[in-house]
């Protein structure tokens, strides 16, 4: 007979570590004789015993502990669950979960952060970003982007699509990486800002391109695009790869900095371009959730991961703006407030997929 005592732990950890739900079993076991004519009746006859206490187990019966560690605890999550958070490393918290998402949208690391100065509202200001974007070797820059987008193309469904944003620094290695994985690349879009900061040396162009690469999983499994919409948000004619949208705004910091913030307005264009009402999307370097806050407004759910224990703060707290301010984010973003879309208010959205957490 083995009885199985359960205790259910919480284990609350530091800033910057994830949490898990911890399950501890203790077995104990004991064996007795039983006079019974049928093994039907013997089961029924320890029950009996059992129940009554004639039976005692004590922990001289220990025989093993076993210990079950469940999926990671999100660090935060919407009341209608839209919004799911996880504070950790992204390579380590996707091998802890299977799900499968609709859409991709990355910012990852450029490794530009080098001491290079530029000019902010008249200052001359340091551009370092962290130290999660300091240069590397060529080599280590490839070894990176090769395993996040490994780990992220597990949890892309055959049909799904990724954006990877990047500059000259990093966008090369990105791509080599995404043919070397099998990714197909659909096209690179140049997102042309038309504010830029000035070049303060004077001895190079201003730089006012970022790249972003939109790649299907498979080479064969065909994608979605809504081709009609984008037409009709580029006045009845065919949208091109290169994006005129200006830099961040002021009102989109109102809840914090974080130093490499996107645009929602550009985030708003890449979810209504490749996918559809409720579906699944996953930043891996979700830093303020730009495209958490875009995806809910446009009515998609979100799954962001971010090992910085501040910069997910920063995600909740504009999340929970969005709630507060919707209609007016809305009116802000060009594209949104010249169509006539039918956007979610902030009712659970219509899935037949949840996230195992
Ligand atoms: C370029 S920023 C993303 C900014 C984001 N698109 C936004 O609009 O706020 C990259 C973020 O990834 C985070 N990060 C870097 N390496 C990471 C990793 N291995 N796993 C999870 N997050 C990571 C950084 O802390 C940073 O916040």
């Amino acid at each position: 007979m083995i009885k199985s005592r359960i205790l259910h732990f919480l284990i609350l950890t530091l800033p910057a570590v994830m949490r898990f739900n911890v399950t501890i079993q203790e077995f104990l076991e004991k064996t007795i004789q039983i006079e019974a004519s049928t093994q039907k009746e013997a089961v029924v006859a320890t029950q009996q015993l059992y129940s009554s206490n004639s039976i005692v187990l004590s922990a001289d019966d220990y025989v093993k502990t076993k210990i079950l560690i469940d999926t990671p605890l999100p660090y935060y999550k919407s009341s209608n669950n839209d919004f799911t958070l996880i504070e950790g490393d992204c390579v380590d918290s996707l091998s802890r979960f299977n799900f499968d998402f609709d859409m991709v949208f990355a910012d990852p690391p450029y490794f530009l952060s080098s001491g290079g100065i530029s000019c902010q509202n008249g200052k001359v200001v340091c551009v370092d970003k962290g130290d999660w974007d300091k240069p590397t070797s060529t080599e280590d820059m490839d070894k990176f982007n090769y395993q996040w987008l490994e780990s992220v193309r597990e949890h892309m469904k055959e049909d799904a699509t990724i954006w990877i944003s990047g500059t000259h620094h990093n966008i090369f290695s990105v791509q080599q990486q995404l043919i070397k994985l099998g990714f197909k690349i659909l096209n690179v879009i140049t997102w042309a800002k038309t504010n830029p900061p000035p070049n303060i040396s004077c001895r190079f162009f201003t730089h006012s391109t970022e790249y972003i690469i939109w790649a299907r999983k498979s080479e064969k499994v065909p994608h979605y695009f809504n081709y009609d919409l984008m037409k009709e948000i580029n006045g009845n004619k065919q949208m091109k790869d290169v994006w005129e949208l200006p830099a961040i705004a002021k009102w989109e910091k109102s809840c914090g900095k974080h130093p490499t913030q996107k645009p929602l307005a550009l985030l708003v264009r890449i979810i209504l371009a490749s996918t559809e009402k409720n579906a699944w999307i996953l930043d891996p370097f979700s830093g303020s959730s730009t495209t958490g806050i875009a995806a809910n407004l446009l009515g998609r759910n979100f799954l962001g991961i971010e090992q910085e224990q501040n910069f997910a703060e920063l995600s909740k707290q504009r999340r929970i703006e969005l709630d507060a301010n919707r209609e007016i984010i809305k009116n802000k973003i060009n594209d949104l407030s010249n169509l006539k879309l039918d956007l979610p208010k902030d009712e659970r959205l219509n899935t037949s997929q949840e996230l195992p957490f």
